[in-house]
């Protein structure tokens, strides 16, 4: 079996300058009025949350500014918001939900705007040309809300036993901060945030500084590589903070509330093992740091992949653990183009469990893959949940509502040892470490994942796999 970790070709920055440069250059049609660049892609580009982002722009970088009080609920935030525009613009949207926007402004000038739901229209004092980058600055306060997902989970801005937490997926960074909110839009952060002293603030990225002045405490992360609205996360509150070493010299920042300290060292002191064992099989870590971020059970309803350090509501299992892990190669460093590729980020972590548990003595993947199709009950808790694995093929989810139901996770993992089966370890191994390569710190959907396979096993047919076990309804009739 190979899995040695194997540098691959990645990207091709030649090809984005050109482009960039070549947008540039068509930009200059002076006199031409822009158009309003569109709330939500639409339902063309992603038909499962068709208000979620907005056309028209690109963003390159976040710079956020916070304060937060958790005695009064208040946040009180600046956020300079850096983009290329991709078409003449007259006006353009941000997502935002609940709180009071001040004022914006943009390049420097008052913009006038309005607001209608989660949309944030702004429309500059001149008119943005394709290609142009331009700033804007929104100056917004409020009580941040926590939204309810179609599918009744609870994400946005949630408020903890000691603090609050930030969750975005899949539309909740609109709580916290404008933004172009789909994950189709990357970007680099700045993030200050300032709290009361004696409470501790925790983003994605590195710490930069920590300074008290007075009573209160100021915090600046930075994240250099792109990270999608989704994965952004902000944690206030009493943390234990560890820096775990590993062996590759990668920073690690871990934060756990003092009341998860016992119950989860253990667990998480096989951070350092399990980067290793991931890059050993997956390629090489795509971002600057790792770590983690554990609040109480209570503060959230689940596990999320913010990007550097999954966010955790009390101590995880090793599985969880090296899933969310995971899904820093699949998810944050090659993210989905729409949410309904989603199988594409929870089918690897799913598959990574799987691995981690051959890997360590445990079940083989293929027994794992056997006992899910069977629906056995040694690994679901009931026969619902093994029947509902076949309720919509990984890639067509049946609506916003269930993009993180189970088949994205175990049948979007089933499509990946499908693909073992047909071209044997090497090959595959190949496979995963070159997709997160060749896709890093970018998106991908499934039609992309479905053509690099076929390019990189030429000789396989893989048009079974595709119909039965990705695309196709109900339960595939043969393992
Ligand atoms: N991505 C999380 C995980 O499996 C699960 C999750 C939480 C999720 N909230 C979601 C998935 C909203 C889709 C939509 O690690
Ligand atoms: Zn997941």
């Amino acid at each position: 079996m190979s899995r040695s970790v194997r540098p691959v070709q990645a990207g091709t920055p030649a090809v984005a300058a050109v482009l960039a440069l070549a947008l540039t250059l068509t930009a200059c049609d002076g006199g031409v009025r822009g158009t309003p660049g569109g709330s939500g892609l639409g339902g063309v580009r992603d038909p499962y949350f068709p208000k979620a982002g907005n056309g028209g722009y690109d963003v390159g970088h976040y710079g956020l500014t916070l304060s937060y009080d958790p005695g009064n609920h208040r946040l009180t935030g600046e956020a300079v918001i850096t983009a290329r525009a991709t078409e003449d613009l007259s006006a353009f949207d941000l997502d935002l939900k609940g709180l009071d926007v001040r004022d914006v402004t943009v390049e420097g000038r008052p913009a006038r705007f309005d607001r209608a739901g989660q949309e944030l229209t702004i429309r500059p004092h001149d008119d943005l040309d394709k290609g142009e980058t331009f700033s804007t600055t929104v100056r917004y306060s409020g009580t941040p809300q926590t939204i309810t997902d179609p599918d009744g989970s609870e994400e946005g801005w949630l408020r903890t036993a000691d603090g609050a937490l930030a969750l975005g997926e899949p539309t909740g960074s609109m709580a916290w901060f404008p933004g172009n909110d789909h994950p189709s839009d990357k970007a680099s952060y700045d993030v200050t945030v300032t709290v009361p002293k004696g409470l501790q603030a925790v983003s994605n990225g590195e710490l930069r500084s920590e300074r008290t002045t007075g009573n209160r405490t100021t915090f600046t992360w930075h994240t250099a590589e792109p990270m999608a609205t989704y994965v952004a996360t902000l944690a206030v509150g009493h943390y234990d903070i560890t820096r775990p070493a590993l062996k590759s010299g990668l920073p690690a920042y871990v934060a756990v509330d003092p009341t998860q300290t016992e119950e989860s060292r253990t667990v998480l002191a096989k951070i350092p093992e399990i980067m290793e064992w991931a890059e050993t099989n997956f390629g090489p870590y795509p971002f600057s740091s790792t770590g983690a971020i554990v609040d109480r059970h209570d503060d959230a309803g689940y596990a999320l992949e913010t990007q550097n350090r999954p966010v955790f509501p009390g101590a995880p299992d090793t599985w969880t653990l090296v899933h969310e892990l995971v899904h820093q190669w699949y998810g944050d460093s090659v993210t989905p183009k729409t949410w309904q590729d989603m199988w594409l980020s929870e089918g690897f972590a799913t598959y990574a469990e799987w691995l981690w548990e051959e890997d360590h003595d445990g079940d083989t993947v293929q027994q794992t893959f056997d006992a899910v199709y069977d629906g056995d009950l040694d690994y679901f808790d009931d026969a619902e949940k093994a029947k509902a694995i076949w309720a919509f093929p990984p890639a067509k989810p049946s609506g916003a509502a269930h993009v993180s139901d189970r088949p994205v996770y175990e049948r979007g993992a089933m499509v990946l040892h499908k693909i073992r089966q047909k071209v044997g370890d090497d090959a595959f191994y190949d496979i995963v470490q070159g997709w997160a390569a060749a896709h890093r710190h970018g998106n991908a959907n499934t039609a992309d994942f479905t053509a690099y396979v076929e390019k990189m096993a030429p000789d396989k047919d893989f048009d079974a796999i595709w119909s039965d076990w990705l695309y196709g309804e109900g339960k595939p009739a043969h393992r």
